[in-house]
């Protein structure tokens, strides 16, 4: 999976999240030890880049389909790595990260406490059907202080270069136009973030990236 990373035809997902790692380079600023998530993890540049910085001690859990994440764990165990937790989903069409977040959070809750996680960067499928309930989910699963970085604030599937309705006429069957054209994590940010007075949005000092929103959970829970 790793050997992708800088080839032409993955140059989209080739650069590592410079927010992410901002984020995670302050949070281990303040503490010795920290558990991380990525939900969506491409071809893995962020993800091992998130593996570089993390310590022994650390953690970091990853989404994705099932398949994906067997070959980059494989890759990440293979540079000494083992710090990693892969939460897989299959490919039935209505499964997602959504699932595993779900039984993540009931395990937690089960056991007394489900903010688990100082970090998780959310970047999956950006569309409202997985990114509202994982949203939901992650308010959850977050310690307080904690952040939450979304990905792709202003995708549509209208400007995506290969799920527009031109390159990919089912998703007219999948969605209306107003779910096409409006930004669907966008959508979810307005909803169920901005509306939380627990949450509060932080913009690195001005250095982060207007495709992203990050939000802290008060401290104060
Ligand atoms: C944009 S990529 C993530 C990029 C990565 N975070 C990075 O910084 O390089 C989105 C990922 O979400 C995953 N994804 C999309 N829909 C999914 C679903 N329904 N279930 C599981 N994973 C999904 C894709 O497989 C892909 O790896």
């Amino acid at each position: 999976m790793l050997e992708r990373i800088g080839k032409p035809e993955f140059s989209s997902l080739s650069t590592p999240s410079a927010d992410a790692l901002l984020v995670l380079s302050k949070i281990k600023e303040k503490k010795d030890r920290v558990t991380i998530a990525e939900v969506g993890v491409g071809i893995g540049a962020t993800t091992v880049e998130f593996c570089r910085n993390l310590g022994d001690s650390d953690k970091i859990y990853l989404f994705d389909f099932t398949a994906t994440l067997n070959e980059l764990c494989g890759d990440l165990s293979a540079l000494g790595y083992e710090n990693v937790f892969p939460f897989g989903s299959t490919r039935h069409t209505y499964d997602s990260y959504v699932w595993q977040l779900l039984k993540l959070a009931k395990h937690h809750l089960n056991a007394g406490d489900p903010a688990i996680f100082d970090f998780i960067y959310l970047d999956g499928a950006h569309t409202f059907l997985h990114d509202s309930g994982a949203a939901a989910i992650c308010k959850l699963l977050l310690k307080p202080g904690g952040y939450l970085l979304f990905d792709d604030y202003n995708w549509t599937f209208m400007s995506s270069p290969t799920l527009n309705p031109e390159k990919k006429p089912e998703v007219t069957g999948w969605y209306s136009s107003e779910q096409l054209s409006y930004p669907n994590v966008r959508m979810v940010c307005e909803v169920l973030m901005d509306s939380d007075k627990n949450y509060s949005r932080d913009t690195l000092g001005g250095k982060l990236n207007p495709s992203r929103v990050l939000y802290r959970k008060s401290d104060a829970l």
